[in-house]
């Protein structure tokens, strides 16, 4: 396993990237629209990981919400699988409270699924398996 990337919410990402771009010095390679989570996401990569910056496309995204709750900064860490199904029947077996049952399709046309922040001591945990 490694870390695919860190999820951090911003109301703005071209704001954000004056920072992660301009300040610390890192390139975004990708920008897109996730609808299905109703977000528009820069991929900035860092070693063999990535900052994913993650701005709400409506008022019920889910980032929507985490802004409102907690402002900006750290939403989600993403963690990097070779068989997605196989790391959610572990978890689910484990007793780690899933979000998505099933893998849902993600940015880049990864396979990804969600795991409650409730399992992990506050931790929102996504899984990842890329397109190989
Ligand atoms: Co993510």
């Amino acid at each position: 396993m490694k870390i695919n990337h860190l999820g951090i919410a911003t109301k703005d990402i071209d704001n954000a990237l004056r920072f992660w771009e301009g300040s610390l010095g890192l390139e975004n390679v990708h920008t897109e629209v996730v609808e299905d989570q109703k977000v528009r996401v820069a991929m900035l990569p860092i070693g063999e990981s990535r900052v994913e910056l993650l701005e709400p496309t409506s008022d019920d995204s889910p980032i929507s919400k985490f802004l409102e709750k907690r402002g900006g900064g750290i939403h989600h860490i993403a963690v990097e699988v070779e068989d997605i199904n196989a790391a959610l029947d572990r978890m689910k077996a484990a007793g780690a409270e899933l979000i998505d049952k099933a893998p849902r399709i993600g940015a880049e046309g990864c396979l990804v699924a969600f795991v409650h922040p409730r399992s992990s001591g506050g931790v929102l945990l996504e899984l990842v398996q890329t397109v190989k």
